[in-house]
């Protein structure tokens, strides 16, 4: 029977003026974005650290300090694609990711499927095995007071 992982990551970074908001690696049209050294894609941040706990191959930060000159304003699908080789080389074949971004605006229902294309090219995954959920906190708390985006993911793998 094959073994099966699952990989749980989470994401927070405050939103800032003049700074893009990426998600995914998709550019999503905003008065304000994401502060952070690298590009500040929380979507793709909480996915690699998911890919890597089902693994147990530590976290995003082990892998790509963010003290490091060479990971500033680095575009986080290549953290992505690495978290996967590392856990190829380790056995693994990725089966799904689920995903939630939690944001009180804008609304991002309608880039749903892009992000989704964008994640299915990076992962080389079908893209019906990629979800991506999106949620506001009800006006309560950072994130529904506008300060900060979460993103949270979900992702099982398979030993082969
Ligand atoms: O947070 P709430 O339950 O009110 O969200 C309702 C729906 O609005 C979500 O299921 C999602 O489809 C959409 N949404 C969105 N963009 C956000 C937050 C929520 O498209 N930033
Ligand atoms: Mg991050």
């Amino acid at each position: 029977m094959s073994e099966y992982r699952t990989g749980q990551g989470w994401d927070v970074h405050r939103l800032a003026p003049h700074r893009p908001l990426i998600l995914g690696g998709v550019t999503i049209p905003s008065e304000f974005g994401l502060e952070g050294h690298s590009d500040a894609d929380i979507l793709s941040h909480a996915i690699t650290d998911a890919i890597l706990g089902a693994a147990a191959l530590g976290d995003i930060g082990m892998h790509f300090p963010d003290t490091d000159p060479q990971w500033k304003g680095a575009n986080s699908l290549q953290f992505l694609e690495h978290a996967l080789d590392l856990a190829k080389r380790a056995g693994f074949a990725l089966v799904n990711v689920d995903s939630t971004v939690i944001l009180e605006r804008p609304k991002l229902k309608d880039y749903r499927n892009s992000i989704r294309e964008k994640l299915a090219d990076t992962l080389a995954l079908p893209l019906d095995r990629i979800s991506v959920k999106f949620k506001t906190a009800e006006k309560v708390g950072p994130v529904g007071e506008g300060k900060s985006a979460e993103a949270q993911a979900v992702v099982t793998l398979r030993r082969e």
